[in-house]
């Protein structure tokens, strides 16, 4: 039986060309910041998001990580949204590794408002954390997705200027949220003091992540970076499919947002299922099950049917589009769930 896997757009295998890519990369030792492919990766990045300089680091999780320790200092209070990736998915590395506090705000949607912001940035008093850093999601996976309306970026950049804060996007999915709005990723990552990028997500390279900011934050990050044990050898082997992922597969993401409201519409067509194809931004879509169903019987009978998806919440479930998925693939994923639903309702 084909398995359709809808869990993640993490699950991408590389294509036999970018497993040419890197069979043929050149390398060097990039402790010693000798490996060519790196250095092009890096300066790819830089440019890709207009920023002075970029650092390639193993995952996304190690890029948010570095990030924040080269933002904030121990004793120092970073601001996000509950529902972000930092807070809910990194093992509270952000404490656990770097002293760092981070205080969660609640957002109906996820997306955070300067007005929503505002009563969290402390005044200066001795019984506070330092109120350091401002971090946004872009796009936001537990919000399914959602991203950030373009004009909104520069009104909480100005907020946290004002405040003297640093201004951080974890861009994990920036590449979604530019094409969503059909604009360049630097147009959204110019707003911020520093961005991470994942090429393992909708980009399908097999590993890596960057950090972009000024030459002398990606200096600090460099030493992060090799303190948390990123520091990597001849690894310009992986940094080509995150080159080959850049220069060949940014272009077909909107593919991935179009496959995904069409799964959402056929569900919506089905009138079994909560979710509304209109909220469907991106390439991630979240389904709301009905009560009847429970929801580990009913992803293990997907299972059982070919279909992978991953539970997202009490009573949720998401299914991502992503590059090794078809049209085919989502009008049999579609079916897979509606005749399991009414199978158990
Ligand atoms: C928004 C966001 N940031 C960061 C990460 C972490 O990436 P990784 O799994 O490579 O550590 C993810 C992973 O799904 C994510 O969705």
């Amino acid at each position: 039986m084909s398995i359709i896997d809808l869990r993640s757009d993490t699950v991408t295998t590389p294509s036999p060309a970018m497993r040419k890519a890197i069979a043929v990369a050149e390398v060097g030792d990039d402790v010693f910041e000798d490996d060519p492919t790196v250095i092009s990766l890096e300066n790819k990045v830089a440019q890709i998001l207009g920023h002075e300089a970029a650092l390639f680091v193993p995952s996304g999780t190690m890029a948010n990580q570095v990030s924040l320790r080269m933002l904030a200092s121990p004793g120092d209070e970073i601001l996000c949204e509950r529902g972000t990736h930092i807070v809910n998915y990194e093992v509270a590395a952000a404490s656990a590794l770097s002293g760092i506090q981070l205080t969660p705000i609640d957002s109906p949607n996820g997306i955070l408002t300067p007005d929503l912001i505002r009563p969290f940035i402390r005044p200066e008093n001795i019984h506070h954390p330092n109120t350091a850093v401002l971090a946004v999601e872009n796009t936001h996976n537990r919000a399914g997705g959602r991203v950030y309306p373009m004009e909104l970026l520069p009104k909480i950049g100005d907020l946290a200027r004002k405040h003297n804060l640093k201004y951080y996007l974890d861009g994990a999915r920036i590449w979604n949220a530019a094409a969503f709005h059909g604009v360049s990723p630097s147009e959204i990552a110019r707003e911020f003091d520093a961005v991470s990028v994942c090429f393992s997500k909708g980009l399908g390279a097999p590993v890596g992540s960057a950090v972009a900011s000024s030459k002398a934050n990606i200096k600090r990050a460099r030493r992060i970076r090799k303190m948390l044990g990123g520091g990597m050898r001849q690894v310009g082997i992986v940094a080509a499919g995150a080159l080959f992922a850049l220069e060949n597969n940014l272009d077909r993401i909107p593919e991935d947002h179009r496959r995904a409201k069409m799964l959402a519409t056929m569900l919506a067509e089905a009138n079994l299922f909560g979710n509304n194809p209109e909220e469907v931004q991106t390439n991630i879509v979240v389904i709301d099950l009905p009560e009847s169903l429970i929801l580990d019987s009913f992803i293990n009978d997907l299972k059982s049917d070919g279909l992978l998806v991953v539970p997202f919440g009490i009573s949720r479930i998401r299914a991502v589009a992503h590059l090794n998925i078809d049209d085919a693939d989502i009008k049999k994923a579609a079916e897979i769930l509606i005749k399991t639903a009414k199978l158990k309702i």
